[in-house]
């Protein structure tokens, strides 16, 4: 490479009127107007016109100057002619005029076309861009959203080393902690027939590093779930990951408010006010019907179980009969007519949730409902029911009836989607929360067991901890509060902690409660137990989902959008084609034999 380069693409502006430059770059366009050549030279921070002149240098011919060919130009900056300027681009008063053109490697054509704005950008495949992942990253929405990324990222390390925070790696070949996903499992070649398990988060690790006396930790620690995924999750993501000594709920939650703040101050130039809401968590599903709320929704569920039981339709008497039932309604006015073909397929909305029905009535005026189901409601029954709801005149009350989760799950779908339609949801607003006071433990019906809400390291609240240390009746453990809070920002869960047992009697209760045996206990955990005998100090911490967060400041709602090589749904690379088999040499070292999938 003989030329130097200068300036980035992105950099020139009138400022560097008549100066000689040097850039360096990818051919994003090229233009020929009468025998002069215009090209779009971009690099990462942005995109510089540059002309070819004959008069001045032979034009090197389309071939050698295809798309994405990388090049070094020098040349002079001159004004763009009057009525030529690009007012959309940053270097739009501008272009270079080239003196010499230095071909750095030239590009074989593209497997598919790159820019969003040509004819057959909307036909190429999702996968087809993840196997050339390394081309997606040229486009400056991704590079955008991986900014904001590494913003944020800078940021939040600025913050929490000017808050007395080491930064301290923990292992990832390491031992299963329990996040309630599956470990990825890595096969020792040393210890035929030994496993290590990647972390599903460093949880035990930083508990340690409280008890090595470390006092505060942070680390942004890569943890790996394997788990169904979605949208907002990936197999490997990235926590902000803490940890500190000698601390309470408020104080974690309070210092991550000024976390956020700053973090917003600097990535996005976006001023926000603390102390975030705090919510309890019955008041979460009870409102919203969603333990994260996006609270830049104005609408809230109405709890109408005692009316419902007043109705004379029998599907509710039926469905309310049952133990755990309840019956809610979402309230809105109707500001544009919703279709009867749209209210006939609301089924199908809910069905995904487990709802064997929905009913829909709309409230023109107090008392004048209509609705197939508005003959199963007296006047007194409805006056009773209008007095609860938001709004009485030109609305729509959409009920459901069933089991909790069932009920709340859809509801709060339904609250999004309308909420976002009739204009409750202002989409230009950060609306965090924190949600607090979660349960303890979890009661699976399936496996006829309490698994750990958040995990089995978390304290349960003062007030609850007598009954978790002496009760084994199921309905008395279900009761018992947790130290545990979520951080949720516009709908999404971002982060999520908890203060942590560090009494060891209280840690064996735990596990004894969850189902493990003190031989198991012993076998996973034996290490973490010995280590809370000798002199634990009460700690705490939080780990924030950096993936989530970046995806919200960058506003997508793809995960993949903010990670530089994402996985599929099913988990897999495709650019790298992983997972992928191995030879027999290496299963032979590894004293490993693969055996036929298992038919489902
Ligand atoms: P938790 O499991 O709640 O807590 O995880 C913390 C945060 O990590 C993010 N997150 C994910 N992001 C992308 N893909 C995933 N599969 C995924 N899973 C979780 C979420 C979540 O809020 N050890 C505890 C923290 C603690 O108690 O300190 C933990 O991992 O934003």
């Amino acid at each position: 490479m003989k030329l130097r380069r200068t300036h980035y693409c992105g950099a020139l502006r009138p400022a560097h009127l008549n100066q000689t430059v040097t850039l360096c770059g990818w051919v994003d366009r090229w233009r020929d107007h009468g025998g002069i050549i215009f090209i779009d030279l971009r690099d990462r921070e942005g995109i510089s016109q540059v002309v070819f002149d004959p008069s001045i240098n032979p034009i090197p011919d389309s071939a050698t100057l295809r798309q994405e060919t990388v090049i070094a130009i020098q040349g002079t900056v001159r004004k763009r002619p009057s009525g030529m300027e690009n007012k959309n681009i940053a270097t739009g008063e501008v272009e270079v005029l080239v003196t010499e053109l230095e071909v750095l490697n030239r590009a074989q054509p593209l497997p598919y076309a790159l820019h969003e704005d040509s004819p057959t950008a909307g036909e190429v495949d999702e996968s087809l861009r993840l196997t050339y992942r390394y081309l997606e990253l040229r486009k400056p929405k991704l590079q955008g959203a991986l900014r904001i990324r590494h913003e944020f990222l800078k940021s939040a390390r600025e913050f929490y080393f000017a808050n007395g925070f080491w930064e301290i790696e923990t292992p990832i070949l390491y031992k299963s902690t329990p996040e309630g996903a599956r470990d990825y499992l890595v096969p020792s070649r040393v210890h035929p027939g030994h496993f290590y398990a990647l972390p599903q988060s460093p949880q035990t690790l930083k508990q340690l590093c409280m008890i090595g006396g470390l006092d505060r930790y942070v680390q942004i620690a890569r943890c790996f779930r394997d788990e169904d995924l979605r949208a907002d999750r990936q197999p490997e993501f990235t926590q902000v990951d803490v940890e500190m000594s000698f601390v309470d709920e408020e104080d974690i939650r309070t210092l991550h408010e000024g976390l956020m703040k700053k973090t917003l101050k600097d990535v996005l130039g976006k001023e926000i006010s603390t102390p975030f809401r705090r919510m309890a968590y019955p008041d979460a599903i009870g409102k919203y019907g969603s333990d994260k709320p996006d609270m830049r929704n104005t609408l809230q569920l109405t709890e109408l179980t005692a009316e419902g039981k007043r109705s004379t339709f029998q599907v509710y008497q039926t469905a309310l009969s049952e133990g755990g039932a309840i019956l809610k309604g979402l309230c809105f006015e109707e500001k544009e007519p919703i279709s009867r073909s749209e209210l006939d397929g609301l089924m199908k909305k809910v069905a995904p949730f487990g709802a064997r029905g929905i009913t829909w009535i709309r409230i023109k005026s107090p008392g004048d409902w209509q609705s197939p189901q508005a003959k199963f409601f007296d006047d007194n029954l409805k006056k009773d029911i209008e007095a609860k709801l938001p709004y009485k005149q030109n609305a729509m009350l959409f009920i459901l009836c069933g089991k909790d989760t069932i009920v709340n799950n859809a509801l709060s779908a339904l609250r999004l989607e309308y909420g976002l339609r009739f204009g409750y949801t202002d989409t230009s607003r950060f609306e965090f929360l924190w949600v607090t006071d979660f349960p303890l433990l979890e009661f699976n019906e399936e496996d006829k067991r309490f698994y750990a809400a958040h995990h089995p390291f978390t304290r349960p609240h003062p007030e609850d901890s007598a009954t978790f240390m002496k009760s084994d009746a199921a309905p008395d453990l279900a009761k018992v509060r947790a130290c545990a809070y979520d951080l949720v920002l516009n709908g999404y869960e971002i982060g999520g902690g908890s203060l942590r047992i560090y009494d060891q009697a209280v840690q064996a209760r735990m596990f004894h409660v969850l189902g493990i045996t003190p031989e198991e206990a012993q076998h996973r955990f034996g290490f973490f137990l010995r280590a809370l005998q000798f002199g634990t100090p009460p700690h705490g911490g939080i780990a924030l989902g950096v993936d989530r967060i970046a995806m919200i400041l960058a506003g997508t709602d793809a995960i993949r959008d903010v990670i530089a090589f994402p996985k599929t749904q099913k988990a897999t690379d495709l650019m790298a084609e992983a997972p992928s088999t191995i030879d027999e040499k290496q299963l032979h070292e590894l004293s490993l034999r693969v055996i036929p999938p298992r038919k489902e």
